[in-house]
């Protein structure tokens, strides 16, 4: 691969942070990783052999680290959903040293924006001695993940300078998406069929277009809640649940806030003991099914004291929710939800009058174990 750079690409423009920059690229990322994907007549099209490969695999074993980890997480269902293949979600350096059984017949997918993470090349290195089969998902075309896998997925994002990660996130979720569902056209999977996803993405796309236009609602939200606080909890069920650890990340990266991503039915046993008057507790509701239960949560939170802000999806706001996403397929939520959710991070730095860009002790590719 020869790595293509545009380096307008690299540059801040008008943008104060890469941050706020690469949060406001997502809609054309998601547009142009539609086009990557593609073919003349609008099909989508992914390397045979990959998905070959994985539906000849009994079980799917997803390996990253940090924001590349919590994509995985989204992956995880999306493949099961879509292909029908069980997946694996595992942390690179847990996996490296404490491996488990593996299947008869496994597919590895590295998920690296950078493509040169140390936890996760040292799992590939043990893969490749033990001769499975590997993908690497990667926003770098050549790097050493990708040139040491056997197939290589392209996330198209661009380069992402700032250390908090966010459209290489979204990326990473879209383009499992795109495998998950060429997997299961390929076996003729219903679930798969019946999903147009390159229709779905573009709703994505204009969904996340609105939010980024709220950013002076999420200023304010995050002044009014999250100014004081030495700790925050996000909660959700499913998906919402992996974009809840996603935001705890973002908000502790660039804010130096204590948060944890919680799944909401959990919270109640034990962790809500750290419940004082004031501690913002942030719900994320995208699921009908589970979205009840959710504010059943938050009450149990709220009567304890809480400051409490709701993030849910039309069709399912309430009144006095905070903030209301754009409708999109039950699958793709993370997409949308996490938009306001990496503002939120994002103002909470700002207004702390911290580096965005360039957290203390972080690097944005990480090359020890
Ligand atoms: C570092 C970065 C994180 C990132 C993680 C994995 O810790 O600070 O933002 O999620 O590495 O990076 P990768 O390039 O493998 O996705």
């Amino acid at each position: 691969y020869e790595a293509q750079i545009d380096v307008a690409d690299m540059e801040k423009g008008t943008y104060e942070h890469y941050m706020l920059k690469e949060v406001d690229e997502q809609p054309a990322v998601m547009r142009r990783l539609v086009k990557e994907y593609t073919n003349e007549q609008g099909e989508l099209v992914v390397d045979s052999t990959i998905t070959e490969r994985l539906n000849m695999s009994d079980r799917v074993y997803i390996v990253a680290c940090g924001t590349s980890w919590h994509a995985g997480w989204v992956g995880k269902q999306l493949i099961e959903q879509l292909a029908g293949v069980p997946v694996e979600v595992h942390v690179a350096s847990e996996f490296a040293y404490n491996m488990p059984l593996i299947s008869e017949k496994p597919f590895f997918i590295f998920i690296s924006q950078s493509g040169e993470t140390a936890d996760s090349r040292q799992v590939l290195v043990k893969v490749n001695e033990l001769g499975y089969d590997s993908m690497t998902m990667t926003n770098v075309a050549g790097s050493t993940l990708s040139r040491e896998a056997i197939h290589t997925m392209l996330l198209h994002a661009g380069p992402e300078i700032a250390v908090a990660s966010t459209k290489a996130y979204t990326a990473q979720i879209a383009t499992l998406a795109i495998l998950a569902k060429a997997a299961g056209m390929a076996s003729a999977k219903v679930e798969a069929e019946q999903f147009d996803l390159v229709h779905e993405l573009g709703l994505v796309a204009a969904g996340m277009e609105r939010l980024v236009g709220e950013k002076d609602m999420i200023s304010s939200l995050v002044k009014e809640k999250l100014s004081e606080t030495r700790n925050a909890f996000y909660i959700g069920r499913g998906l919402d649940y992996f974009v809840s650890m996603e935001a705890a990340l973002k908000l502790k990266e660039i804010s130096y806030i204590q948060a944890e991503g919680f799944a909401a039915g959990e919270l109640k046993h034990g962790t809500i003991a750290l419940i004082e008057e004031g501690t913002p507790v942030i719900g994320v509701i995208t699921e009908e099914e589970t979205g009840a239960h959710t504010r059943g949560n938050l009450k149990e939170v709220e009567s304890r004291g809480a400051s409490t802000l709701v993030v849910s999806m039309e069709g399912l706001e309430r009144e006095g929710d905070g903030i209301v996403l754009p409708k999109v397929h039950s699958l793709l939520t993370p997409l949308v939800s996490v938009v306001p959710i990496q503002l939120i991070a994002y103002y909470a730095s700002l207004q702390r009058g911290l580096d965005v860009d360039k957290p203390r002790n972080l690097a944005k590719s990480v090359t020890v174990e």
